[in-house]
């Protein structure tokens, strides 16, 4: 479903791709760029000048009368910077058949050029359903630099990750008349191609004791599903990632009103993200064991449903007291940590989730909060943020909230107590799903800002982002690359 144009390394410019000639425009005008351009030549620094160029990433600058040739602002040249500019002009070029960049001037590391490509291609994502829709003009962009053959492998890297984003993207975009707990398996299937990809149906998650999920899925004719599959590269460590998969969150019977729904095909977004990374985490053949767990349901509200006060048993013998039927997710997330706790005793665990409506009132839409047992965890997972561009922001796990989650007739109750009135409910229920997780070194990434665009915006195009997949993916990249650690004490 994704449309993404294919992209290319070459020495040159190719005579059939000059439909657009962007040239990257050093900090300082002037500098480093062609002193003349264009037919009837054009003075580049004059022209600059009288634009008030400032060379900020993403700038464009048509050369007037030939206006085939832009002149592209690429900041500091940081990846960040890249990523941004590749963004602009994909944008910028998006009628037109082909792009080329001569970018021979600039000295790309693979990082830069992975965010470039990122730029580039996820800016051109395009999503649709309309059986009319013309195919995307732009079908091509060739990337010239100075030594094409060096730079293809890190390309090939870039690529396997702005795939997996583009499939996570799809996914969320898919809108739930479609998108049921078992479509999302069978998509989960055909993306993971080659990997052990087990799905629990309904009756079995019964059987087992997923009784969050079950609560959760009853209200709905289209019953529960949970996704599990491996990929394992060796390594030491084995990390599992959970995604709240909701399909469709109404609320249940504690329904929202319409306009709280509108954007809820998207609650699904943290399954997405995991089952993507591990298609990136097994293309890019990392050293590392990874497992995904999608727990999917879709929350409805009907007969069937589940009621205000009940109780209810999460796997691994938990019971909770469901004063809220629409903090569902936290109660499908319980079982797949306890699961991962519990059956495969996971050396880390991951929880990605669009949690809470109180995370992009505290961070906005373009960061996750980022909750964390582990000091040693949260830096690492700062690090691949600041790499890969998918921002987060360190929420604390505050001990004495814990008791805005007793219950009287229960172990927990699903929503903090409101006569305490506490607030903070993103934290109480990242502290709800901390629970669950044994202990064990657990980070928790409430998605709910990031995980949709509300407009197209650099590299995100309006609708669901993949938000997840190229944080996750570069942090796994890191963690195996890190030195096995060493058993001396240091
Ligand atoms: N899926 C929502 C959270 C959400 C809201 C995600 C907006 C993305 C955008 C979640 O299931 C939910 O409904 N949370 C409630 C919890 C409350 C009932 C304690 C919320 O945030 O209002
Ligand atoms: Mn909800
Ligand atoms: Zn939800």
């Amino acid at each position: 479903m994704a449309q993404l144009p294919a992209l290319v390394l070459a020495g040159s410019v190719p005579a059939a791709a000059v439909s657009a000639l962007p040239t990257a425009l050093p900090t300082r005008p002037g500098d480093g760029t062609p002193r003349v351009l264009g037919r009837p030549p054009i003075e580049v620094a004059a022209l600059l000048e009288r634009e008030k160029a400032k060379g900020e990433a993403g700038e464009l600058i048509a050369i007037p009368v030939e206006d085939r040739v832009l002149l592209l602002g690429t900041g500091d040249g940081s990846p960040a910077a890249l990523r941004k500019a590749g963004a602009a002009v994909a944008r910028r070029a998006k009628q037109q058949e082909s792009l080329a960049l001569d970018l021979r001037r600039l000295d790309l590391t693979d990082d830069s050029l992975r965010a470039l490509a990122e730029g580039l291609l996820l800016g051109s994502y395009g999503f649709t359903l309309k059986p009319s829709a013309e195919p995307r003009p732009l079908t091509r962009i060739t990337i010239v630099v100075a030594k094409p053959d060096t730079m293809r492998p890190a390309l090939e890297r870039a690529l396997a990750v702005i795939r997996a984003v583009a499939s996570a993207r799809d996914l969320v975009n898919t809108p739930a008349l479609e998108k049921n707990p078992s479509w999302l398996a069978a998509q989960a299937k055909s993306l993971l191609k080659g990997l052990p990809v087990s799905v629990r149906d309904d009756a079995q998650l019964r059987a087992e004791g997923w009784g969050g999920v079950t609560a959760v899925g009853m209200g709905s004719s289209r019953p529960p599903r949970v996704v599990e599959a491996t990929y394992d590269g060796g390594g030491t460590q084995h990390v599992v990632l959970v995604g709240k998969g909701i399909t469709f969150d109404t609320g249940g019977i504690s329904i929202k009103p319409n306009d709280g729904m509108l954007t809820m095909k998207m609650d699904m977004g943290g399954a997405a993200a995991v089952l993507a990374t591990l298609r990136a985490v097994a293309d890019l053949k990392l050293q590392v064991k990874v497992t995904a767990i999608a727990c999917a349901a879709e929350n409805m509200p009907s007969g069937t449903a589940q009621r205000p006060s009940d109780v209810i048993t999460q796997y691994g013998g938990t019971t909770v007291e469901v004063l809220n039927t629409d903090a569902e997710g936290r109660l499908v997330l319980a079982d797949g940590i306890a699961y991962a706790d519990r059956v495969l005793a996971a050396d880390v665990i991951v929880d990605v989730a669009t949690l809470t409506g109180a995370m992009p009132v505290a961070l906005g839409r373009k960061i996750a909060g980022l909750f964390t047992n582990d000091d040693a965890l949260c830096s690492q997972l700062e690090k691949a943020a600041e790499a890969s561009g998918e921002r987060v922001w360190r929420m604390p796990l505050t001990p004495d909230y814990r008791r805005a989650l007793e219950s009287e007739t229960a172990d927990l109750r699903n929503i903090g107590d409101p006569r305490l009135k506490l607030s903070g409910g993103s934290i109480t229920a990242a502290l709800f799903l901390q629970e669950f997780a044994g202990g064990r070194r657990w980070a928790h990434l409430d998605i709910a800002g990031p995980g949709w665009s509300g407009s197209d915006d650099e590299e995100l195009t309006k609708g669901g982002t993949g938000y997840g997949v190229r944080l996750l993916t570069r942090w796994l990249e890191q963690l195996a690359a890190a030195p096995k650690r060493s058993r001396r004490a240091s």
